[in-house]
């Protein structure tokens, strides 16, 4: 198994360039899913989980091809409607096959994810969209059974803002019969970026960049091509590095639009940051401030940086607290974290980071996806050799972390 091997080194400088967002190309590929036909995403990153989507893809039948960073969908032919469990296993987003199997062949089993590193992750509300929209649901042996004749508008609230959910009631309702409405939908760019290529498909939604969506079924869809949206969570990662270091970093292709209120928080921690159309440039403190976070659906702060914005207040002059709303659970780099003797205490959903002069290299072992970005911020700002294990976890969603990060001074080596 692969692990990183880091020396300590907070003399990061340079230019460090963000790839598509994972999050935006894992529903756009199911999207595919929708219309015969190939449709082409380009800025699409070498990442595993859009290889274990572009396999699960292929066993439904479709042609799925990766030239550079251009991604081709031949979904002319869907012979079949089953996800199954090794697939899904590997990674929930397989759920986003749901709604468009449904919509475009009147059925769908889709395994029943499991549990995972960063605590329950239920699908209730993907099933009550669909039933909402018509479907008959069972759940046996583990699979998802869904079944609808046709798929009819409706009105549909969600009690908790879903990404997921809401990207699956999209798909699902864009070739339903009527109108759908979708009450407290979530509001991620990477929700836009779902509708902004539906629609491009054909698609007829409209209430974009708001909690309230709007879809008019259309009797079909066409196959269509999109430039996907910058990585927010990856950029945000790169920008907490540059926070780490003694120099600037200037991360590039990225949306500062997308990362508000990352910005203000490292803002908060005495960051000082210039701010351009694509990029944004990170002038680190002497000193870093402490500051709190609570995680919230967008545009409150990301869970998905909340780990990497811990490591910034490890070293900060103060105490911090850090609350997860969306991932009550999503605390266990905290003890690998204190290994490299960070003094962090977490009660419930909240993190209890007192700042400590210097953070010092061991052994870690990685445990999800944005833990083990935490933990490479970690090892480049510790003291001395810090060596990850299982960093197959890191490579789901961050193309090459270690060739770029070295290539503005780090020092990691994947052995
Ligand atoms: C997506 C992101 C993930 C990010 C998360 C929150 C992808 C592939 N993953 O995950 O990186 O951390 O958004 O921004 O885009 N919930 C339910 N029932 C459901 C679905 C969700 O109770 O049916 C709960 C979840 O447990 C969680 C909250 O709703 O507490 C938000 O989860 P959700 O937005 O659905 O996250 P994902 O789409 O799984």
């Amino acid at each position: 198994m692969e692990q990183f091997i880091i020396e300590g080194n907070r003399n990061l400088s340079g230019t460090i360039p963000v790839s598509g967002a994972k999050n935006a190309i894992l529903p756009a590929m199911a999207a595919c899913l929708l219309a015969p036909g190939t449709s082409t995403l380009h800025n699409v990153p070498h990442l595993i989980d859009l290889k274990t989507m572009s396999l699960l893809l292929r066993v439904l039948g479709a042609k799925v091809e990766m030239e550079n960073d251009v991604l081709s969908i031949d979904a002319s032919h869907i012979d079949s409607y089953e996800a199954p469990y090794e697939l899904v296993n590997k990674m929930r987003a397989s759920i986003y096959v749901l709604g468009p199997l449904l919509a475009r062949l009147g059925i769908a089993k889709v395994s029943f994810p499991g549990g995972c590193a960063i605590g329950t992750r239920p699908v209730d509300l993907h099933l009550m969209a669909m039933e909402a929209l018509g479907a008959h649901i069972t759940v046996e042996h583990g699979y998802i059974n869904a079944k609808a004749d046709k798929l009819v508008g409706a009105d549909i609230y969600f009690p908790k803002s879903s990404v997921g959910a809401t990207i699956n009631a999209l798909m699902a309702a864009v070739l339903a019969k009527g109108v759908t409405s979708l009450f407290n939908a979530a509001m991620e760019p990477e929700i836009d970026a779902t509708i902004d290529f539906l629609n491009l498909m054909g698609a007829q939604i409209s209430g974009k960049g708001t909690t309230t969506l709007v879809i008019e079924g259309v009797e079909k869809l066409h196959p269509a091509e999109m430039e996907m949206i910058p990585d927010r969570i990856e950029a945000g990662t790169f920008l907490i590095a540059g926070a780490l270091s003694t120099n600037p970093v200037t991360v590039t292709n990225c949306n500062p639009n997308h990362l508000t209120l990352p910005m203000e928080k490292l803002r908060a921690s005495g960051c000082e940051l210039e701010v351009e159309n694509c990029s944004i440039t990170v002038y680190p403190p002497e000193i870093i401030q402490p500051v709190d976070i609570i995680t919230l659906p967008y545009p409150g702060f990301p869970t998905d940086l909340q780990a990497q914005f811990t490591v910034l207040m490890c070293l900060a002059d103060g105490i911090s607290f850090i609350e997860d709303t969306i991932f009550p659970d999503r605390f266990a780099h905290v003890a690998e974290l204190n290994r490299l003797q960070a003094d962090i205490r977490v009660e419930q959903n909240i993190a209890r980071v007192k700042g400590v002069k210097k953070l010092s290299g061991a052994e870690v072992m990685a445990t999800d996806l944005r833990a083990s970005a935490a933990l490479v911020l970690a090892g480049i700002a510790a003291e001395g050799k810090t060596v990850i294990s299982r960093i197959y976890h890191i490579d789901r969603g961050y193309d090459h972390i270690e060739k770029k990060l070295n290539a503005i001074g780090a020092k990691i080596t994947r052995s």
